[in-house]
């Protein structure tokens, strides 16, 4: 069988970190006799350049008839200001909602050495594991109505959620959970939000058909402040579109890096996989950029939308075995030692596979 994978390399460092997780992929594949066959398409400022449109029809086509998307970032500055019709983020909203990725899937977990990167003490960094659970085609991004009038002073963005579209993304935090520690913490803001109470009480009516998860309900605010005080006592964050994707930044900080959170976006068709981090127009074109968000991306790809764990667990051993080697790209190197780049980095990689 041939894997399909559409490829949407985007913006900023977005080409370089595809590059580098479509080179292991493939290379993960071949020694499992697996063929890909990878298309490229647009989305973002890259779309926006090329076709003035940040998601042309042709890339949601190609999406849907691949196994998986594979997208590297979204974001460039020389859309500041614009409509939103002319953002490069509007095209990866449009598109998780073309797929019907409702289930935003991004473990974070502290590996030996790199934590120190980050502002933890080891000693709290090594318990960290953690995944969250973040809805991502409803709430605030998308909820309607909303409004900018600059000139007038006046802005509106609006909250909604159905019992639905909350039991479906409760059901799979429940359903890891149970694969896991056992610990659903659900976040919230139901002391001054009323879709939040809904959130509380769909969420806790999910729990009772999971009797061997504990669930827990906490303010957004103080599940932050927890994440950075006891980070080893999470287990499943389930969040709403907006706290999901401030918690998964503030998570890839405690790790040591954004650079290196990947995700899953899952919904009924193809999934679309991507690294947590953004375009970063400052690094892009340097070879500098932290490929593993992107590399492990390509390894859920493959065990959550192709269904192919061998693949998956020999890219996650070789970038184990990378690090252990004592690798850095500069986003993790110790003050005085030298980074590789990123393209050396997927090499090693490749090297370690099998
Ligand atoms: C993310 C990003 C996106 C989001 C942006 C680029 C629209 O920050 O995937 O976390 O806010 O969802
Ligand atoms: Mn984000």
């Amino acid at each position: 069988m041939a894997l399909r994978i559409a490829a949407l390399p985007g913006d900023g460092i977005g080409p370089e970190v595809t590059r580098a997780a479509l080179g292991v992929l493939g290379a993960a594949c071949a020694s499992e006799g697996i063929s890909v066959e990878v298309g490229e398409h647009l989305v973002g400022g890259a779309a926006l350049r090329a076709k003035g449109t940040p998601l042309p029809d042709e890339t949601v086509a190609a999406c849907l008839a691949a196994h998986a998307a594979l997208l590297g970032a979204v974001g460039d500055p020389a859309f500041d200001g614009e409509p939103r019709e002319r953002k490069p983020e509007t095209g990866l909203l449009r598109l998780r909602k073309a797929l019907g990725v409702f289930a935003n899937v991004r473990p974070a977990k502290a590996a030996p050495g790199l934590a120190a990167a980050g502002p933890l003490k080891p000693e709290l960094a090594a318990g960290l594991d953690l995944v969250v659970y973040r809805e991502l085609t409803g709430g605030l991004y998308f909820g309607e109505p909303r409004s900018l009038d600059l000139e007038g002073g006046r802005a509106v963005n609006t909250l909604p959620y159905s019992r639905e579209e909350v039991e479906r993304i409760a059901e799979l935090a429940f359903r890891a959970a149970e694969g896991r520690r056992g610990l659903v913490t659900s976040v919230d803001k139901a002391n001054v939000l009323e879709t939040s109470v809904l959130w509380r009480r769909v969420v806790t009516d999910v729990a009772s058909r999971h009797p061997s998860v504990t669930l827990e309900h906490q303010y957004v605010d103080s599940c932050a402040m927890a994440l950075v005080l006891t980070p080893g006592r999470f287990d499943v964050l389930l969040t709403e579109n907006l706290f999901g994707d401030i918690l998964s930044d503030l998570a890839g900080a405690l790790v040591g890096s954004l650079g290196l959170l990947a995700s899953a976006s899952l919904g009924a068709g193809p999934g679309l996989f991507e690294p947590v981090h953004g375009s970063a127009p400052t690094l892009a074109g340097k070879d500098v950029a932290n490929p593993i968000g992107a590399i492990l991306s390509a390894a859920m790809l493959l065990r959550d939308g192709c269904g192919l764990p061998r693949p998956a667990e020999a890219i996650e051993s070789a970038v184990e075995r990378v690090l252990a080697d004592g690798l850095r790209t500069a986003d993790l190197a110790s003050p005085g030692t030298t980074p590789v780049s990123c393209s050396a980095f997927a090499q090693a990689v490749e090297a370690a596979l099998g």
